[in-house]
């Protein structure tokens, strides 16, 4: 019996290395030729040492080979070579197999694009490149349109899962960063670990969707070529081997550097002890290669050398928002008012370029003051997206599923109903408005009970107009108080329990110019209620919102500050 198998074995072997693939060559010829095509790029990898002898499908499949008798041949039908570690271009050779019926690439980092010889595998069913950031996802014309094809971000894998396959859901709720971590468990009821089973239907609508990081639509991503791949060497050249610590984050730790043609640079360099992995590298990696717009912080390298993983961006050479606010740079000089409306201006047009992405809508997930960063025109752009805290190690294929956020800034109604929508960015976006407005921390546990979160604790001196009492004393007196009210009507507005009312990030763009206009006019502004009499002299004067919060006097004289303000501005009046 063991030597009648054997002979079978030995014929199907001969007559596979010798029959006739489409193009005339061999299937042992076409895998001779995919494993020198992947070993150009990937010399060292483990699976690619492991095909020992000439025909991938004996004496054994080689590893990520599947194969299947077919008319007395052993042919290969599928390939999985799914998180490999492969870089380079997809092997056209690939494209040769013409009996695959399934190739998953899923997690690499190969680039290019797809083959065009894969367009004669007229038996594919399905395809899958997801998690592969410099890869252009069109598929060869030819290809069958009814086969299933995957692509997307790297946490995106279970997305486009045959629908009403059962998803098991892992939250993880993100801690505050660093020194708020102890509040964390303090706050027991906001972190928790949980599991379980996910029922609701998909939602393919932008402002709601259950994929947690970018919806897919049709358009593809392009690669950018401004991202370059840089050496660990240069990376050690630049930061002078990381000597200049400029902070701490969930990625780990980041470093100041100056790139050989002398650009000033942030150096990001994940900490083994990193609870985000190299789903979230590659996320990063995927969308900022994908996405520009002056209020991002844009990546301009990476490296993967050495188990070490490296991102690049500009250096934003005044800080953090949080760190203006509250951190060292606070203590050296306050960020007076109107700098602070103009700085969350630029990050919620960051943030609404990010909701209107091309049709794919991209949630950030992780809007916080420490995520706004400002360059040297005191200009905030949104850092960080892509990455999410606590993210599941790599594996885990639950990820797209995670509540993601930071304590403080997470949005409840998120949290308890696990629906992402850009309005959960909303809710996060008020938190960081409330911590210009007040200088506080979203989160301080050092604090009394009722003022350990900021929402909590302002909502109601703003119901009650008492808005003196919230106001960061390091700018009191010198705002204008129609300005802060506008801020502060919207900060309340996002950060509203029930996400349907809260405004969209185009309708806060505009009431944010609209502060920002009457704050700079502020002086012109109460020049004219002086000379109609309607106000005293006092540009800081503060306006009692009671007074006019209904009356048609104080909406007439602020509609006739803020059209004057538009109309010197270049806009139309409201
Ligand atoms: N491009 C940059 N230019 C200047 N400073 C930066 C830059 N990127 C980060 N930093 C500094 O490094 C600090 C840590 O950033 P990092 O993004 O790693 O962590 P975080 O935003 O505090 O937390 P998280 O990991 O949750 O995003 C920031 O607060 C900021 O002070
Ligand atoms: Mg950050």
């Amino acid at each position: 019996m063991v030597l009648a198998c054997l002979g079978v074995l030995l014929i199907t072997s001969a007559a596979v290395a010798a029959a006739a693939f489409p193009d005339g060559l061999t299937q042992v010829d076409v895998a001779k030729q995919l494993k020198e095509e992947l070993l150009g790029r990937n010399p060292g990898n483990e699976m690619l040492k492991s095909w020992n002898g000439e025909d991938p499908c004996s004496p054994s499949a080689w590893e990520g080979f599947s194969c299947q008798l077919k008319d007395g041949n052993r042919v290969v039908v599928k390939l999985n070579f799914s998180s490999k570690g492969l870089q380079g271009p997809i092997p056209t050779a690939i494209g040769s197999l013409a009996e695959l019926t399934e190739i998953d690439l899923k997690d690499n980092n190969f680039t290019g694009s797809i083959p065009h010889s894969f367009s004669a595998l007229t038996q594919l069913l399905k395809l899958s490149v997801i998690c592969n950031p410099f890869l252009i996802n069109k598929l060869p014309d030819g290809l069958s349109t009814g086969m299933n094809f995957s692509y997307g971000g790297c946490a995106a894998e279970d997305y486009h899962s045959p629908p009403g396959a059962a998803k098991e859901r892992t939250f993880v709720i993100s801690s505050v960063a660093g020194g708020s971590l102890a509040c964390t468990f303090a706050l027991g009821s906001f972190f928790i670990c949980f599991s379980k089973r996910e029922k609701r239907p998909q939602k393919t609508d932008c402002a709601s969707t259950t994929n947690p990081v970018y919806e897919e639509c049709s358009i593809e991503i392009t690669t950018n070529p401004a991202v370059q791949q840089l050496s660990l060497k240069s990376i050690h050249n630049a930061t002078g081997h990381f000597k200049t610590l400029i902070g701490e984050g969930g990625f780990g730790s980041v470093y100041q550097g100056t790139l050989a043609h002398g650009q000033q640079v942030a150096v990001k360099v994940r900490s083994p002890s990193s609870t985000q992995g190299t789903r979230e590298f590659n996320n990063e990696l995927r969308l900022l290669s994908a996405v520009w717009h002056e209020n991002l912080v844009p990546l301009i390298g990476y490296c993967c050398e050495k188990d070490q993983q490296i991102l690049v961006y500009p250096f934003m050479s005044n800080g953090s928002l949080q760190d203006r606010l509250y951190g060292e740079a606070s203590k050296r000089k306050v960020l007076d008012w109107a700098t602070r409306i103009s700085v969350c201006i630029g990050a919620a047009r960051g943030l609404v370029y990010l909701h209107n992405f091309a049709g794919r809508c991209i949630i950030h997930r992780d809007v916080k003051s420490s995520n706004i960063l400002l360059d040297h025109n005191m200009c905030g752009k949104v850092a960080d997206f892509g990455f999410s805290k606590y993210a599941p190690q790599e594996g885990d294929s639950n990820a797209s599923m995670e509540v993601r956020g930071t304590a403080g800034y997470l949005d409840p109604e998120y949290y308890s109903t696990q629906v992402l929508s850009t309005k959960s960015d909303v809710f996060s976006f008020g938190v960081v408005l409330l911590e210009i407005v007040t200088g506080r921390e979203p989160l301080d546990v050092q604090r009394p009970r009722s003022e350990w979160s900021v929402v909590e604790w302002a909502k109601p001196y703003i119901r009650d107009f008492r808005i003196e009492e919230i106001v960061d004393p390091g700018i009191k007196g010198q705002y204008c108080s129609e300005a802060m009210w506008r801020v502060l009507e919207v900060a309340s507005a996002c950060t509203e329990s029930f996400s349907t009312f809260r405004p969209s990030m185009e309708d806060i763009v505009r009431e944010l110019e609209d502060s920002l206009i009457i704050e700079n006019n502020a002086s012109e502004y109460m020049r004219s209620m002086e000379s109609t009499g309607t106000f005293g002299s006092n540009r800081y004067l503060s306006i009692d919102r009671k007074m006019f919060g209904s009356g048609s006097a104080r909406i007439d004289a602020a509609k006739f500050a803020l059209d004057s303000a538009r109309i010197d501005a270049g806009k139309g009046p409201l």
